[in-house]
């Protein structure tokens, strides 16, 4: 492969971040290098382009180059219902998610869907998703199959559930282990894919099958775990009837070794002080979901009390729950729900947790989140005047902090100009052409 140099206005996090407002970095007329799929150097435009006189010159010039978005929890399986009238969790699952994931078992069927949902994630300036597929085990197949096409780093993992969902949706804890199991030995580092453990939520598992899925994590210590965690007050109250002998919704799974780093809870909206605090020790993170939240009446995260706590964070659009591919308007709607808690989010936060932060929380800052030299190349180039109203919008102001924060409210696949992962343009959007037009 090539050496590639790109001209844009570059913005990362390069550390991890405690005050993301400062510590970000930003070269209005910036050069990025990359070579072999990874970064090779970032700096300033006049300082670095005398050393790569040979390399393919892209001119990004006015644009913004930053680092691919994380998406840290979402749902291959139900691209295909996002925007389902009506229903808050329980009966939402039921109605619409079931049986929609049940279309799942046929596999040409999940790689037909699998093709949609990576290029969705490309067009929206996604590099990496943190997925559940549903409970078939060749429906994870054929969506690693999809992300490994395309060089990404996905983590995602089969849905396990043996009760209180449809039997025709059931695994047991067993197959959920022994299917888990050879996907990890299959996947997980197999290039660049990660594998995740993936209980759906507490009600849909026996106490069996959390034990065997905590032998799992046992077994592989490295691997990712992902599951729902405190996101309804109906659900909620469900978990406690399910599992009287333990303190809270977190400590079903805290007990059943499925708490640590790596560990991603979607949600985390109504917790107690006793999870707050188990999730600090243990430094497993939440993926704040507020499309979702929103959608299915959920309620609001507190992502100021998660700071406080010092719990990572992550921002994820939890499609289908969620109503969007697109980080940008997560971001936005992240702040809007800041806003009703009487908080403000600075556009340097939503974007930390959307790059930087959620690399951290995953123990990945060293392959993605930043455009430090070493780390894999994926990123993301927006083009801030996407249409009429952006382009006027954009004339009054143009310092980072207004564009992240005007992109959040104003933007969506719109503004994303072009999408690499790993050194390689993977979506670039197409200017139209009228025919006949002059
Ligand atoms: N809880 C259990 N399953 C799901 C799901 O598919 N989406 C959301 N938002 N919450 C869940
Ligand atoms: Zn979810």
């Amino acid at each position: 492969m090539t050496t590639q140099a790109y001209r844009a206005s570059i913005l990362h996090f390069p550390e991890h971040s405690l005050s993301p407002k400062q510590d970000c970095v930003y070269f209005e007329d910036g050069l990025l290098v990359t070579r072999n799929g990874k970064i090779e150097c970032v700096g300033e435009y006049k300082n670095h382009i005398n050393q790569y006189a040979e390399a393919i010159f892209y001119d990004y010039s006015g644009k913004l180059l930053l680092p691919g978005f994380i998406d840290s929890h979402l749902h291959f399986p139900q691209t295909e219902m996002l925007a389902s009238f009506g229903e808050q969790l329980l009966d939402w699952l039921t109605d619409y998610t079931f049986p929609v994931e049940r279309k799942f078992a046929d596999p040409e069927y999940a790689s037909y869907i699998a093709k949609i949902f990576i290029k969705q994630l490309h067009r929206h300036g996604t590099t990496t998703g943190m997925v559940y597929s549903s409970v078939h085990k060749q429906a994870a197949d054929a969506l690693f199959q999809e992300a490994a096409n395309h060089n990404m780093l996905l983590i995602a993992g089969k849905v396990c559930m043996d009760r209180h969902c449809p039997d025709w949706l059931q695994d047991t804890p067993q197959s959920a282990q022994q299917d888990s199991a050879a996907l990890i030995e299959k996947w997980h580092n197999n290039g660049r894919l990660k594998y995740a453990i993936t209980p759906r939520f507490a009600p849909t598992s026996s106490a069996e099958q959390l034990h065997a899925l905590g032998e799992l994590a046992q077994q592989y210590p490295d691997v990712f775990i992902q599951t729902h965690l405190s996101e309804n007050h109906k659900e909620i109250a469900w978990v406690k009837e399910l599992f009287p002998q333990r303190k809270n919704y977190l400590d079903v799974y805290d007990h059943y070794g499925l708490l640590r780093k790596g560990a991603v809870f979607g949600h985390g909206i109504h917790l107690e002080q006793a999870e707050w605090q188990r999730l600090q020790e243990t430094q497993a993170s939440i993926a704040f979901c507020p499309t979702s939240n929103l959608f299915l009446g959920s309620g609001l995260f507190d992502l100021a009390k998660a700071e406080q706590q010092n719990v990572p964070v992550m921002l994820a659009t939890d499609v289908g729950g969620g109503t969007s591919f697109s980080m940008l308007k997560t971001m936005g709607e992240a702040y809007k729900v800041c806003q009703l808690k009487g908080n403000q989010m600075d556009p340097m936060h939503g974007l930390y947790l959307m790059t930087q932060g959620a690399a951290v929380g995953l123990g990945l800052e060293n392959e993605i989140g930043n455009l430090n030299p070493g780390t894999d190349a994926d990123f993301v180039i927006l083009d801030p005047e996407f249409d009429e109203l952006s382009t006027l919008r954009f004339k009054q102001q143009r310092s980072p902090q207004d564009i992240i924060f005007a992109l959040s409210m104003l933007a969506d696949d719109r503004a994303i100009l072009a999408t690499y992962i790993a050194g390689t343009a993977v979506y670039q959007r197409h200017t139209q052409t009228l025919k006949g037009a002059h």
